[in-house]
């Protein structure tokens, strides 16, 4: 099964996806996880998007395009992608079409996570993670039981993306419900569209987005 889950910064897409791929060995690919790793190794691909990603803004559509279809080819996919945070523009979306085409996979499934936008800003502006193993924790909602220490590997180290501070989270906002929103109108007429409550808790949304990939 190949799908996709649409939303907002914050909105639980990374979070869920996590979940699908513990529970039913499904991959997540996630665009932005691949940038930041591009970023990280200083690549001309991370050149290009850093500033870009700084700033809230989209990546360009050639280069997005271009890292989602090489992943495409890695032999993993065959257990199931889970798009996360691609497509984000009308021409991405045409594009993934092409490629599954090209690569003879089906799309089973694209999940709207419906969100409140004030919350996200909140949600991801308090947002860090162990800078060793990767654990999620928030300024208010989920803070390490020992102040400083990480609860899953007991590092010190912490990390914040650049990307996660109030004003820039609006300037994705402003980028989704402007580039990416529309695409509900993309997939919608196709039979493809389910929508869920992703202001519910983490375990809730875990339970409609698995009914509505099961109904
Ligand atoms: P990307 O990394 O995709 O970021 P995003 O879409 O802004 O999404 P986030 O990772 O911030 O949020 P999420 O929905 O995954 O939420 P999460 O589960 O972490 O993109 C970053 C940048 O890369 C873009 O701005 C752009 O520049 C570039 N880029 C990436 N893809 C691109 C593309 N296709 N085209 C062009 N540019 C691209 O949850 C957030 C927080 O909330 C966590 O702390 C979590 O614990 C908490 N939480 C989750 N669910 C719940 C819940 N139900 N209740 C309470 N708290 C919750």
């Amino acid at each position: 099964m190949n799908i996709i889950l649409l939303g907002p910064p914050g909105a639980g897409k990374g979070t869920q996806a996590r979940i699908l791929e513990t529970e039913r060995g499904m991959v997540q690919l996630s665009t932005g996880d691949m940038l930041r790793a591009a970023v990280a190794s200083g690549s001309d691909i991370g050149k290009q998007a850093k500033a870009v990603m700084e700033q809230g803004q989209l990546v360009s559509d050639e280069l997005v395009i271009g890292v989602v279809s090489e992943r495409l080819d890695q032999p993993d996919v065959a257990k199931g992608a889970i798009f996360d945070g691609f497509p984000r523009t009308a021409k991405q979306a045409e594009a993934l079409d092409a490629l599954l085409s090209q690569k003879s996979l089906a799309l089973d499934a694209v999940v709207e996570m419906k969100v409140d936008d004030e919350e996200m800003v909140d949600r991801v502006s308090g947002r860090y993670a162990c800078g060793k193993c990767g654990e999620g924790y928030h300024d208010r909602n989920k803070i390490p039981k020992v102040a400083g220490v990480c609860d899953a590997c007991g590092s010190t180290e912490f990390k914040r993306r650049p990307d996660d501070n109030a004003e820039t989270v609006r300037s994705r906002l402003v980028a989704y419900h402007e580039q990416t929103a529309p695409l509900l109108s993309y997939y919608g007429p196709r039979g493809k569209l389910k929508s869920i409550d992703g202001m519910a808790a983490i375990d809730e949304v875990t339970r409609q987005l698995k009914a509505a990939l099961d109904g």
